[in-house]
Parts: structure tokens; C-alpha cells; sequence
């Protein structure tokens, strides 16, 4: 660091004031030395999730059929956790509304990485899936409970 810059003081204005054998009486303005600041670019992630809980879904007419409620559903899963469903559009949907965590990729059937082990109860597949399934899987993203179910997750 030079003489000069050990010299240095404040001066009103924000404006500095170099003195020394250096730079005889030197002043600039610190705003001139600084590139405009940038505003930072708006974060932006990939989300599937739905904006609202699919499973509490905000007051709104219901659409029913001769009266009838949408049943409900209760979900088990292995580890003694419970959940339910009833108003979301796959089991994958619902259980991420009530913080369980199920991994997955496509969302839509074809690569099997949400597969579980069904052990309890039976499943509606609106479309058959791609995805190769052993006895006893099912996919949450593309499927809804038809009745109680059991999971392992
Ligand atoms: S997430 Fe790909 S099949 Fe379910």
C-alpha cells in the first residue's frame, strides 16, 4: 500500500481525499469507482408441486354426484405413519401434502422410480402405466386408493 493511500480521508459527500508525496491534493468521488449495483437475477426452481394442498383444498363448490362426498381414504404406511386421501388427483400428490416423501422423476408412469410395495387394499389406474411393476407395486404418481391401502415406502 503506497503513502497516498495510507493518507486517505473522509471527506463530506462521500468523496476521498488522497494526500501525500504521491498525489498532491487527489479527490474523487467513491460513486465513480463503483459499477451500478446489480439487482439479483429472481431465483427460479422447477416445482411440481401443486400451489395449493391438494389435500385441504380451499373452500370452493364441490362437485358431487347425487350428493355424494369423494371418500376418504386412510393411508398406512410400514413405518406406522398414517395419512389419508381424499381429494387429491394421485397418491403421490397426497402423500407430498402431508410431508411424506416419496422419490420420484416422470410424475407420470413411465419410469417406475415412485414404485412402492402395496401391501394392504387395491389401487385405480387411470391409464395404465409404462413403468414395469413387480407383483405387488404401484406407482402413487399415477394412480388413486380405492379403498383403505397399506404402503411400504
Ligand atoms: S415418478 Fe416416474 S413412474 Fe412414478
Amino acid at each position: 500500500m503506497s503513502a497516498a493511500l495510507k493518507n486517505q480521508t473522509e471527506t463530506p459527500d462521500n468523496d476521498f481525499e488522497l494526500t501525500g508525496d504521491d498525489h498532491p491534493d487527489s479527490t474523487f468521488e467513491l460513486e465513480a469507482l463503483q459499477p451500478e449495483a446489480e439487482q439479483p437475477a429472481p431465483l427460479q426452481a422447477e416445482l411440481f408441486l401443486p400451489e395449493s394442498n391438494p389435500e385441504q383444498p380451499e373452500a370452493s363448490p364441490q362437485i358431487e354426484f347425487d350428493g355424494m362426498q369423494k371418500p376418504l381414504f386412510n393411508v398406512l404406511l410400514d413405518d406406522g405413519r398414517e395419512a389419508h386421501f381424499q381429494h387429491a388427483a394421485t397418491l403421490l400428490e397426497s402423500l407430498e401434502a402431508q410431508d411424506v416423501a416419496v422419490h420420484y422423476q416422470c410424475r407420470e408412469g413411465y419410469c417406475g422410480s415412485c414404485r412402492v410395495q402395496l401391501q394392504e387394499g387395491d389401487v385405480y389406474y387411470a391409464e395404465e402405466p409404462m413403468a414395469w411393476l413387480n407383483e405387488g407395486d404401484i406407482l402413487p404418481c399415477c394412480c388413486i386408493p380405492k379403498s383403505d391401502i397399506k404402503i411400504k415406502l
